[in-house]
């Protein structure tokens, strides 16, 4: 078994498809962690009956949230974090302390649109092609390399919110998926005991 943890920001519905997908895998989903009070992600946590850490951003260093982070990462032996939706930029400190696989879901065909609100910006740069990537996490605002991604033709005429939903079926296909294949690498390789 692998043990993985989602760090999510909003409304969580990737966190989601990742907890209901691990639940017939030999893995475990330690806990959710969150930066924001509000976020409905904490909210399915509650009713999926997963653990909650929420972590806040204010009037602190982020050296200091990461290493409160790091912490619940140590205690629950994590081997994996899952980014879904997760709006803060990690430091290169997080990074090497954590020093395992971390891997970031975004709703466009990165290199392009890297950054906050993809969807809208891809949409009203004309692109013809739409999609999604997931990467493995590096320093940098969603550079890190690409390990899978899946395109649509923009239909003409779809609206943002049409556009906005075939996207996210698109995360929630794929992105359990790929955590699972991380998770399965990582216990292939002698993970958690
Ligand atoms: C997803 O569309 C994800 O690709 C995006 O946030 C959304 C979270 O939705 N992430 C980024 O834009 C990262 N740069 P969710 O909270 O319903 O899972």
């Amino acid at each position: 078994m692998a043990r993985l943890a989602v760090f999510a920001s909003g409304s969580g519905s990737n966190f989601e498809a990742i907890a209901l997908a691990l639940k017939s895998t030999r893995h475990t989903l330690e806990f959710l962690l969150c930066d924001r009070r509000q976020a409905f992600a904490l909210e399915r946590a509650r009713r999926l009956g997963v653990p909650a850490r929420l972590v806040s951003y204010k009037d602190r260093t982020k050296e200091d949230v990461e290493r409160e982070m790091l912490e619940h990462c140590a205690d629950r032996n994590v081997d994996c974090i899952a980014l879904a939706g997760f709006m803060r930029l990690l430091t290169p400190y997080f990074l090497n302390a954590f020093g395992k696989d971390i891997l970031n879901l975004h709703p466009a065909l990165l290199p392009k649109f890297p950054g906050v609100d993809a969807i809208r910006r891809s949409v009203e740069a004309g692109e013809k092609e739409l999609g999604i990537s997931i990467i493995t996490v590096d320093s940098g605002c969603d550079t890190g390399p690409i390990l899978f991604q899946d395109s649509f033709a923009r239909p003409e005429n779809a609206s943002l919110d049409e556009l906005t939903e075939r996207i996210h079926s698109l995360e929630h296909r794929h992105y359990p998926r790929v955590v699972i294949e991380t998770l399965d690498k990582i216990d292939a390789a002698g993970g958690t005991a």
